[in-house]
């Protein structure tokens, strides 16, 4: 908190003497202060006038090939927020962190808009390797039940035999799972686990 606040008077005290300088009559516009913590997953923005701050997810994989923010902000960790249809499974070595799941996302930008990178399976843990696994859709709010008819030739990249085959049709709604690190996947908590989003903007941009 206090390293916080002293970088966000540092910038402060920084842009008001530029402006000191360069500007001698009308008052410097308001901006906000990106402040990163390394190791934390929440960056700060400071208000530098009005001094009212608020909170937002720390930017992760800048390097990602064409996204529109430099990296991801559209992400939760420790908990899967992926739904079911369009399923693509990827291991270890092709991905070795979720910056390549994110890429691999990005690399489907007519089927992906959901990743997620955890451990699946007991194998996943048991290597030591988290999974990465893409789909074209999102978790369903508890109350929301569909049930794809698969026999119908207006489905497209579906993959409806491993939707089928994982028993996630009907896709019955739930909150959003946690992840998990135990063998038995239901008891340790995974906060390094992570996913999130994929949107493909008409503009020709990605954002995650
Ligand atoms: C970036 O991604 C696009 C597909 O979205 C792909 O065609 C292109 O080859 C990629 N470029 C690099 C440098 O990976
Ligand atoms: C497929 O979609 C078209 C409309 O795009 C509809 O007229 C047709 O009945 C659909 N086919 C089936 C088998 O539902
Ligand atoms: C986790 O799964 C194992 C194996 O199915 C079961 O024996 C155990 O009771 C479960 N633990 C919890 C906390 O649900």
């Amino acid at each position: 908190m206090l390293f916080r606040t002293t970088h966000a008077f540092a910038a402060l005290m920084l842009i008001s003497s530029a402006f000191a300088l360069a500007l001698p009559s009308p008052e410097p516009e308001a901006k906000p202060v990106e402040i990163y913590v390394e190791g934390e997953n929440f960056i700060e923005f400071a208000q530098i006038q009005c001094e009212n701050a608020r909170h937002g997810l720390k930017p992760i994989c800048p390097h990602l090939n064409k996204t529109a923010d430099n990296g991801c902000i559209r992400y939760v960790k420790g908990f899967d927020v992926t739904g079911v249809v369009t399923e693509v499974d990827l291991t270890f070595p092709e991905i070795n962190d979720a910056c390549d799941c994110i890429q691999a996302c990005l690399n489907r930008p007519t089927t992906c808009a959901a990743w997620v990178y955890k451990f699946s399976t007991s194998e996943s843990v048991l290597s030591g390797h988290r999974t990465c696994t893409l789909y074209s859709q999102f978790n369903l709010p508890a109350e929301v039940v569909i049930e794809i008819d698969v026999t119908n030739p207006n489905n497209s990249n579906i993959n409806a035999q491993e939707l089928v085959a994982n028993g996630n049709n009907p896709q019955n709604g739930a909150t959003v799972a946690q992840a998990f690190m135990d063998v038995n996947l239901n008891s340790t908590a995974d906060k390094d686990a992570v996913s999130g989003a994929v949107w493909q903007l008409s503009t020709g941009v990605a954002i995650c």
